[in-house]
């Protein structure tokens, strides 16, 4: 039998204590003995919850305990999510993950101290929820160049772009209807202000470029400002506006990353993309262009891609260490100035005027909306000098 802990017993924690519940008979035939929760680690009070035998609220329980080889975090948040993990790493137990916060912020320590300890640090739930994408980066396409990744990588604001686009309901409305159904962080301006997405490429950035940026200097901008008139004029011209997160290796070896609402065409396979769903487009000189699609956020899929990384585990303890992923933390040197991707440009501004060479979109109700050439944003602020801008996305190219 295989003992673990479950750190918090929130949506994703109480997801996964049902997920192993549920499915233990399909995990007791798949790893070839029983999976048992011991403790359930929360500071809360679970007075007459069936699993209150469980729950234990001092970590140092599970810490001190041998027989408890996997401790999944589901805590949430850097502190004291990164130090129970450090501290259960350098005690020689396996840690799961569903925490982009530490993995993006803490992740090179987790990966090195699990290394060392002859132990493992995954994380498959923290990026594109259920969807099997970090296994693939560390092993199907170890080997290849990953020459770029574009992603949908929040469910949460591609399902409120999704209802405010397709059905009209107010960004208010979407927002607490995404709250309503596990989606959104404790914290929702974490997915809004693109925040939630930016971990998430940092991370798939660092495992394709073994490189992790701090999130801070990763230029990031939310949905917030998105209007009625920009979705509009975005289907006038066969496009959809999604919150894109990409990352690439630019020719002077320096690592361009951000995290931008972008007019996305008709031909891009992550244009179909819709409600919590998540898309990821790989970009890699051998494979070519790798499409990951599934479910973005929500308590059961996520806790389905936390299971898988604890039966890799489980299958693992007879046969030696899961090979170790590694990659180191850069300040911010080594990132492209943002400003200086070319791309097209969607603009509004006001009055009736549009600059030269840009293609006109629309002109009503005082304002004209048009696409620029590609430029970079230095080149599109020249040009847009002597305007009164109001809206500005850029193309996925
Ligand atoms: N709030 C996140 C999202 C949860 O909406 O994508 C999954 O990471």
């Amino acid at each position: 039998m295989i003992k673990m802990a479950v750190l918090g017993f929130g949506n994703i924690g109480s997801g996964l204590v049902q997920l192993v519940t549920e499915n233990a008979d399909i995990i007791e035939k798949d790893l070839g003995c029983k999976l048992d929760i011991k403790y359930i680690v929360d500071l809360r009070d679970f007075k007459g919850h069936p699993l209150e035998n469980k729950m234990v609220k001092d970590f140092n329980i599970v810490l001190s305990d041998p027989e408890v080889s996997i401790v999944a975090e589901m805590i949430g948040g850097s502190h004291p999510a990164f130090e129970y993990s450090l501290a259960a790493l350098k005690a020689g137990k396996c840690v799961v993950t569903s925490n982009k916060e530490v993995v993006a912020n803490f992740g090179e320590v987790l990966l090195q101290t699990a290394k060392e300890n002859k132990t493992a640090y995954l994380f498959e739930a923290a990026v594109g929820g259920a969807i099997p994408i970090i296994r693939p980066m560390r092993e199907s396409l170890s080997s290849d160049v990953i020459s770029e990744i574009n992603g949908i990588l929040n469910g949460t604001t591609n399902f409120i772009l999704t209802k405010m686009i397709s059905e009209g309901m107010s960004f208010d409305d979407a927002l607490q209807l995404s709250r309503d159904l596990g989606y959104a962080e404790a914290n929702p301006s974490a997915d809004v202000d693109g925040i939630d997405s930016c971990r998430k490429i940092a991370i798939l950035s660092a495992l394709a470029y073994k490189t992790v940026f701090p999130c801070d200097k990763i230029s990031t901008q939310g949905i917030r400002q998105i209007s009625k008139r920009d979705a509009e004029d975005a289907a006038e011209i066969s496009c959809a506006i999604k919150l894109i997160a990409h990352t690439k290796k630019m020719d002077d070896g320096k690592i361009l990353i951000n995290v931008a609402p972008r007019f996305t065409e008709l031909d891009s396979p992550l244009f179909a993309v819709n409600d919590v769903f998540n898309g990821i487009l790989v970009s890699a000189k051998a494979s070519g262009d790798i499409m990951f699609y599934g479910r973005g956020a929500g308590k059961i899929p996520t806790a389905g891609a936390v299971l898988a990384d604890i039966a890799e585990i489980a299958k693992h303890m007879s046969c030696g260490q899961i090979p170790p992923v590694l990659w180191k933390r850069d300040d911010g040197e080594g990132l492209y100035d943002s400003k200086l991707e070319i791309t097209r440009f969607y603009c509004r501004v006001k009055g009736d005027k549009i600059p030269e060479n840009a293609s006109i979109v629309s002109r009503k109700d005082g304002q004209s909306s048009f696409v620029t050439p590609v430029m970079d944003e230095y080149q599109l602020n020249e040009m847009l000098k002597n305007f009164e801008i109001v809206s500005e996305i850029r193309f996925m190219k």
